[in-house]
């Protein structure tokens, strides 16, 4: 190992060092910042699919099947590559619903979540006949209600329960308590259940839970699968037989280097949890796969003092291109993508954002940069690009692909054009 914790070694899918360059499942990064500018995302199609395959072959042939969660990453060619390893997927609004049908999932494939569906997501999501609409509250229930009704074509829904567990993760990401906006409370999911009988045009087919994101600690997790399975013991007993828990997503990644759980062991905990109800699990993972296997390059394009130990390093990349660290604090490796043996220089990596919370990496230890260099941003891969802006005018990032030794754009960089196409001057700007 070397400082910051990448594996040096030769042939290792996603990053490694070697001969003091960052490679990415083979490639040299430096000279795919050089060919396609910063700042950019690049992606490890190989460190992808060995995610995916641990964790879906950690079930050992429990039944279950893996909704990849779109919103960590919704680029085409990440999803299609998911779809063809055989994933299914979680769509969090009818646009994402949209562009996974064209990635090459199947409408039986999605599993359609999301806090606040609007009526028309709601009519094309009836219409779609997907695998399960996940519902969040009797309001929306009774309105999937209405629309299958006059579709004359019953919906498969899931309820989404709360279950008031602390995902022990950070508060903008926790969503299993009840002071959390999303679920029906326990009480309320069992008054709609006794509803169900007599309402024909819903089919339930699941309960679901998701307690949060970057969940670290197992316990929460297996507390979220032990939930939903005695929910799903308890509604046999009155008779209601459901197709498959949802335990929904979370498993968290390693930011800092430190030990994570192991997907293996967060698999044998949920699978113990649901084995008594003999029903088949549905994971919703989306960090936890594709996290790891990006990193965002970025130039450093202005050196100034800071204070009398450190400098700011001001880079071609900020909250615009990765929102994580001025939205939630959030930590990132940061490296540069050739590595020297220099003595290391105290640096504040800041975006060029006209926001002080835009700081990628503070306090930073690295060998000293000059204007030019180029830095990875490591395990960007998830709510990296997908949660990008164009704050400042900023145009969104280029996204590449690395596999086998070559790369495709998957992405270009968005041009002024691309950003204004969809605005007009209109006459009011006319008149003084
Ligand atoms: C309902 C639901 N499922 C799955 C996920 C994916 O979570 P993660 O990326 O932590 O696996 C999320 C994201 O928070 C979510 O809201």
């Amino acid at each position: 190992m070397i400082a910051g914790g990448i594996v040096e070694s030769r042939f290792v899918a996603g990053f490694s060092l070697v001969d003091h360059h960052l490679q990415c499942d083979g490639v040299d990064l430096r000279s795919v910042a050089d060919a396609e500018g910063t700042p950019l995302y690049v992606y490890s199609a190989a460190l992808i699919r060995e995610r995916y395959r641990a964790l879906d072959d950690a079930f050992a042939g429990y039944p279950h099947a893996l909704h990849y969660a779109l919103k960590a990453n919704s680029n085409l060619a990440i999803g299609r590559l998911l779809n063809s390893l055989g994933s299914a997927a979680d769509a969090n609004s009818i646009w994402e619903i949209d562009v996974a049908q064209r990635m090459g999932f199947a409408p039986h494939q999605l599993v359609f979540t999301g806090v606040g569906k609007s009526p028309d997501e709601l009519e094309r999501a009836v219409s779609l006949g997907l695998k399960a609409i996940n519902v969040e509250s009797a309001g929306e229930l009774a309105r999937i209600e209405a629309i299958a009704v006059r579709q004359g074509r019953p919906a498969r829904v899931a309820v989404r329960i709360n279950p008031d567990i602390d995902a022990k993760s950070h508060p903008h990401i926790s969503t299993g308590l009840k002071i959390n906006k999303f679920g029906v409370p326990l009480d309320a999911a069992r008054e709609l259940f006794a509803t169900l009988a007599g309402r024909p045009y819903l089919t339930l087919v699941a309960v679901h839970v998701h307690i949060g994101s970057q969940v670290t600690s197992l316990e929460p997790l297996r507390g979220a699968a032990e939930f939903v399975a005695a929910m799903a013991l308890e509604l046999r007993r009155v008779g209601m037989e459901l197709e498959y828990v949802d335990v929904g997503g979370g498993l968290g990644i390693s930011y800092d280097g430190g030990p994570v759980i192991d997907p293996r062991a967060y698999v044998e905990a949920i699978v113990d949890a649901v084995r008594p109800t003999g029903l088949p699990i549905v994971i919703e993972p989306g960090r936890s796969i594709v996290g790891p296997a990006g990193a965002l390059l970025a130039r450093v394009i202005d050196l100034k003092p800071r204070n009398a130990v450190s400098d700011f390093a001001v880079l071609d990349a900020g909250m615009t291109e990765l929102m994580r660290p001025a939205l939630y604090g959030a930590y990132h490796r940061i490296e540069p993508v050739h590595a020297t043996d220099a003595a290391p220089c105290h640096y504040e990596l800041v975006g060029p954002v006209c926001e002080s919370s835009d700081v990628v990496g503070r306090d930073r230890m690295l060998a000293p940069l000059a204007i030019g260099d180029v830095l990875a941003i490591l395990d960007a891969g998830a709510y990296g690009a997908a949660m990008a802006s164009n704050y400042n005018r900023r145009p969104l990032p280029a996204e590449v692909l690395i596999d086998r030794g070559r790369w495709d754009v998957v992405r270009r960089r968005q041009t002024v054009d691309d950003m204004l196409a969809l605005e007009h001057i209109g006459s009011t700007a006319t008149v003084r």
